[in-house]
């Protein structure tokens, strides 16, 4: 079954074909729009929708041409119906299902943070169910079990800002461009550990939820102490990472002792974190996993594997464009059942 995917739910065109009998993805296409939302410093949705507009039938143009599949080998479309920007997500939905009525196949709306969950089934290196996941991104910060596909349980998440929403306006207030996670990643390892020492927020008491805005305060306050000159931003955003990192480091122990799960999966944008990832890997009791860098963050490869899973045990939906802002992981059911 050749299933194409659509992903348009923030700031990234996404267009993949995944062959699910054969388990190989046959094209991945993505085109980003940092560019034009990076003056503006953060997403300005009617622009991302409109761009979305323009660039997601020509990507299903090129996915089909590096597939060297004609459309009508096609077997059944996914897309995100959310969560994510409503007009944004209009666009794959209003594409995927049209696609779909003149096609005569099934077509089925699939949850962006179930494909986060699942990107790592993209790789050789995959884990069993059940599994703990990490899925930390621009929009989300979640501890979630993971038993099966389709039964999530979530342990903790951000009461505030997510992870990547964090680094963002950290970054900015570095002065660097949006989005600013991988940025002040890269200007991290310039900075001195020893020099400021961040709070490691909601960690003194029990608990799996998160809270990171007032580390962003935190850095805004040592900023305006310093001569802001560019030592002092690249010890403060040292600072910021391990802060954010030891949290995540320590709420990921306590869910794996909480759960008794051996098994760690890292995804989602702020998952492709190189200190994150190392400080996970290095000192938890458990097998660390995590997708590829371009599958962490946004992509229709995750959602067209989301979507085989349930398309080909025959779920499908009707005539109905979805578009759901808010569509929490809980209210999935598993395929199987
Ligand atoms: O998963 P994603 O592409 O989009 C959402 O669904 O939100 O995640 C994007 C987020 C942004 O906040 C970006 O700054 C952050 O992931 N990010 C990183 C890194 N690469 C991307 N944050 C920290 N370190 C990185 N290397
Ligand atoms: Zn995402």
């Amino acid at each position: 079954m050749n299933v194409l995917a659509i992903e348009t739910s923030c700031d990234d065109t996404g267009v993949a074909i995944y062959d699910g009998d054969r388990a190989r993805l046959l094209s991945n296409q993505l085109y980003s729009q940092i560019e034009l939302h990076n003056r503006y410093g953060g997403v300005v949705p009617e622009l991302a929708s409109r761009d979305h507009l323009r660039k997601a039938m020509p990507l299903v143009y090129k996915a089909l041409d590096e597939a060297a599949i004609s459309i009508h080998e096609i077997n059944g479309i996914g897309y995100t119906a959310g969560p994510g920007l409503m007009s944004a997500l209009f666009v794959a939905g209003s594409i995927a299902r049209s696609l779909a009525m003149a096609l005569n196949i099934p077509v089925l709306g699939i949850n962006h943070l179930e494909g986060h969950l699942l990107a790592v089934m993209l790789e050789d290196n995959k884990p069993d169910f059940p599994f703990l996941s990490l899925l930390v991104s621009g929009g989300h910060t979640l501890l979630v079990h993971v038993k099966a596909i389709g039964q999530y349980q979530i342990l903790g998440q951000s009461l505030d800002d997510a992870a990547g929403e964090a680094f963002d306006k950290t970054a900015k207030l570095l002065g660097l461009p949006y989005p600013g996670g991988a940025h002040l990643a890269k200007l991290a390892q310039q900075g001195d550990p020893k020099r400021f020492n961040f709070p490691r927020p909601m960690t003194d008491r029990p608990g799996l939820d998160f809270s990171f805005s007032g580390l962003k305060t935190h850095a805004i306050n040592t900023l305006s102490k310093t001569d802001a000159d560019a030592r002092s931003k690249a010890d403060i955003a040292r600072a910021f990472e391990d802060a954010v990192v030891a949290t995540l480091f320590i709420k990921c122990r306590r869910a794996l002792v909480q759960t008794g799960l051996k098994r760690l999966v890292i995804t989602g944008g702020v998952g492709a974190n190189m200190a994150l990832r190392q400080c996970l890997k290095t000192q938890l009791d458990a097998d660390v996993y995590y997708p590829r860098q371009q599958f962490c963050t946004d992509n229709a490869a995750m959602i067209a594997y989301a979507a085989y899973q349930r398309l080909c045990r025959g779920e499908s939906d009707d005539l109905t464009i979805r578009a759901l802002p808010r569509w929490s992981l809980e209210s999935l059911r598993s395929p199987l059942n």
